[in-house]
């Protein structure tokens, strides 16, 4: 059991800044030691240096624009790099856990993920798609797109230099969305018109999360078990229990619910990699925000990796 803890600290795929302090108070937390206590030989990478990126993203905020979409070359450059190190920390059969940042890092974790595991399915948890085009999106904010690169869904001619890299070769049956309430209409049409297998918070209060979690489970490995990679929003949990997050939308997972889901992917055995990403300790108007979303997050980290309750 070897794993390595691979730092995104990186804000530049959304406005608000905060979001890079994440790795930073997740490894305050304790969370390296936990997973230790839980039996992993760790490592810590850190394939970006925060102090650069945030002088590079004054640069880039105002002069690094797509069509709408905000700092597009940052955002393919630090992906690339988080790409990279995944892929290194892959290669040396360790489990890559990275934490963000915002969501556009997830462009860099699931292509290396689906790089070195072709037959992949993607499990995104989160209130929202995250499957903007830059077409499509409203904000221009990159962590709102990261899927759409994965997929392949913007037309070569429409990619920035910076993001050329990304493969784009997740399949529509591939992915699965659990925790969805604020999708946005283009989204909710791509979505349909791909075929995605979508269990918004309806379905959890529908069908129960456990037979959500099967059904999704089912919908990227038709035929039982397979590779799984999870990259997990903490706003997909209701801002009750992470308040600290830059979109936070009510109405969401318990925190039982949230820590159930990744407690019945350990069970699996067929976790490959994880993301936690959004926690943003600026946005807590109190410290008791502050602990309690980085609690949740690394309670998130060591159920998938472990932890059981008994
Ligand atoms: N759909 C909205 C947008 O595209 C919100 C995205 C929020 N994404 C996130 N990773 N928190 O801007
Ligand atoms: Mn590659
Ligand atoms: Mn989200
Ligand atoms: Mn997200």
């Amino acid at each position: 059991k070897k794993l390595s803890i691979v730092c995104a600290p990186f804000c530049g795929g959304q406005g608000k800044g905060g979001v890079e302090k994440g790795p930073r108070y997740f490894l305050k937390n304790g969370l390296e030691n936990d997973l230790k206590d839980l039996g992993w030989n760790t490592k810590v990478e850190s394939p970006i240096d925060e102090m650069e990126i945030m002088e590079k993203l004054k640069v880039h905020t105002g002069t690094d624009f797509y069509k709408n979409a905000k700092r597009p070359n940052l955002v393919g450059e630090v992906s690339k790099k988080i790409h990279d190190s995944v892929k290194e920390v892959l290669s040396q059969d360790r489990f890559p856990l990275t934490l963000g940042g915002d969501h556009s890092i997830a462009i860099g974790t699931v292509s290396a993920v689906i790089e070195k595991y072709p037959d992949a399915g993607l499990l995104w948890i989160d209130a929202h798609a995250d499957i903007n085009t830059l077409e499509s999106t409203d904000s221009g904010n990159l962590h709102g797109c990261p899927v759409s690169f994965l997929m392949g869904l913007n037309k070569p001619e429409d990619t920035p230099t910076a993001l050329k890299w990304c493969p784009g070769t997740l399949k529509p049956n591939k992915i699965a969305y659990i925790g969805l309430r604020d999708v946005d209409a283009a989204e909710k049409k791509i979505i349909k018109d791909l075929g995605i297998a979508a269990f918004s918070m309806y379905h959890v209060d529908k069908y129960g999360i456990n037979n959500v979690i099967e059904m999704a489970l089912k919908a990227i490995h038709p035929n039982g078990n397979g590779p799984v990679m999870c990259s997990y929003d903490v706003d997909a949990v209701d801002p009750l229990f992470v308040p600290a997050t830059g979109t936070p939308v009510r109405g969401g997972l318990t925190l039982r619910e949230s820590l159930f889901l990744v407690e019945r992917l350990a069970e699996t055995g067929d976790l490959v990699g994880l993301d936690i990403v959004e926690c943003n300790p600026n946005l807590a108007v109190d410290d008791i925000h502050v602990t309690n979303t980085i609690s949740a997050g690394c309670a998130i980290a060591r159920c998938a990796l472990g932890e059981t309750l008994l």
